[in-house]
């Protein structure tokens, strides 16, 4: 009771007027030492996130702290320490296009593969991706964008940790997903080792384990994008005229938004100044720039790379504008029983072969238990 009126009293103060000299100094060295506190606390924050943004990171690829950088070949080779960066885009891609001019590396280069995982928030599936990365470190890289106000949380334990990308809201079917997509093969890029780039969605599973994957992508003669001439108003019905002279028609194509490209058709995307502003001008919905701009400049530019197919299976069977969501009560046997064997046959390096897709989608968060206990038997992981 008699603090509580103290407190009371000097909050009004009432017995401000007759304090003494030394009262005064006093509350003066409290304020200072209250400062002080304050200060601490906020660098022992700062020494914290310092650690967590460059020390852990250093420590895990056993890289030099910055202390001892030299100015030699290393500082070209080694990726980012970490993800975080002050680039906008137009810094960004100009940085990713950069190109080495010589065949030979002057190190041992091991290829990775960058999965990019365009999503909206958290990767729900994220315990069955661990899984099959699990043990190939050496052998890939991921990268992640997000709605920018979203913030992940995943352990430092995880792979997924730390590896968000700078994100920009990206509406599905507007050029700002193909702005997204290109700031993940830009953030990718930077790392010299990534060879191969999968785009992939929060909805998608892996179908076989990563060694199958990393041959079947390091093998191939392709780049797995699906290209092909649509004459329906849902393909040729889209074509703009102000396109030319850039686009014609008859160079018009669609294909899935999931591709697979490597390194020489990510470098052409990120450096793209000649196509990107018409699509940006001249294909707004009902134009869907996320599935006609990248098969129709890759088709235009590279035709002979390209394998004319994507490497993730959609279900449109069930009807409609979106595809199939599989939960959990779908994930049985028998579906994964058809989604790893039966797609008939495509062709791989020039000869025919029954391994046509490597991962799949939707599938919602409710499917992960099933999947998780059903994937060693089917998936290979
Ligand atoms: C990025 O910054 C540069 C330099 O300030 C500027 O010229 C450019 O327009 C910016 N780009 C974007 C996309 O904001
Ligand atoms: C991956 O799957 C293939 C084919 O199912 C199998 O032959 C191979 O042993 C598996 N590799 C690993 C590392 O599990
Ligand atoms: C691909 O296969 C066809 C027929 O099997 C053959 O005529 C052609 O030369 C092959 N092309 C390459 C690049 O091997």
């Amino acid at each position: 009771m008699g603090t509580l009126e103290q407190g009371k009293d000097s909050a009004n103060g009432v017995i401000n007027h007759n304090k003494p000299l030394s009262l005064k100094i006093l509350q003066f060295l409290l304020l200072f030492l209250g400062l002080g506190i304050g200060f601490s606390i906020l660098s022992m924050c700062m020494l914290r996130f310092a650690q967590v943004q460059n020390v852990l990171p250093m420590v895990q690829s056993r890289i030099q702290p910055c202390y001892q950088e030299t100015n030699g070949i290393e500082n070209w080779i080694r990726p980012p320490s970490n993800l975080h960066h002050s680039m906008n885009d137009t810094e960004l891609l100009w940085r990713a296009s950069f190109v080495p001019q010589r065949k030979n590396w002057p190190f041992k280069r091991t290829p990775k593969i960058a999965f990019m995982f365009l999503a909206r928030g958290p990767l729900p599936l994220a315990p069955l991706w661990e899984r099959f990365f699990k043990g190939n470190e050496e052998l890939y890289s991921i990268y992640i964008h997000n709605l920018p106000s979203y913030k992940s949380d995943f352990p430092a334990s995880s792979v997924f940790h730390g590896r968000q990308i700078p994100s920009q809201v990206a509406e599905w079917g507007k050029m700002s997903v193909i702005d997204a997509e290109r700031r993940l093969l830009a953030n990718a890029l930077v790392d010299i080792s990534n060879e191969w780039f999968v785009l992939l969605s929060e909805a998608c599973i892996p179908l076989h384990n990563f060694s199958v994957v990393y041959r079947y992508l390091s093998e191939s003669r392709h780049s797995f994008v699906g290209v092909f001439d649509d004459p329906r108003p849902v393909g040729r019905g889209r074509y703009n005229k102000k396109m030319l002279p850039e686009v014609k028609i008859s160079q018009w194509r669609k294909g899935s938004q999931w591709f697979e490209v490597n390194r020489k058709l990510a470098i052409d995307i990120v450096k793209d100044e000649v196509y990107y502003p018409k699509f940006k001008l001249f294909c707004k919905p009902a134009c869907y720039a996320d599935e006609h701009y990248f098969p129709t400049m890759l088709h235009i530019q590279s035709p002979h790379l390209l394998a004319n197919r994507g490497l993730t299976l959609v279900d449109w069977s069930r009807g409609g504008a979106h595809p199939a969501t599989f939960g959990k009560a779908d994930v049985t046997d028998q579906l994964l029983k058809k989604l790893t064997e039966g797609h008939g046959t495509c062709v791989y390096n020039n000869q025919t072969t029954s391994l046509c897709v490597l991962f799949a989608r939707k599938f919602s968060p409710s499917a992960l238990d099933p999947l998780l206990k059903h994937s060693s038997k089917y998936l290979g992981f």
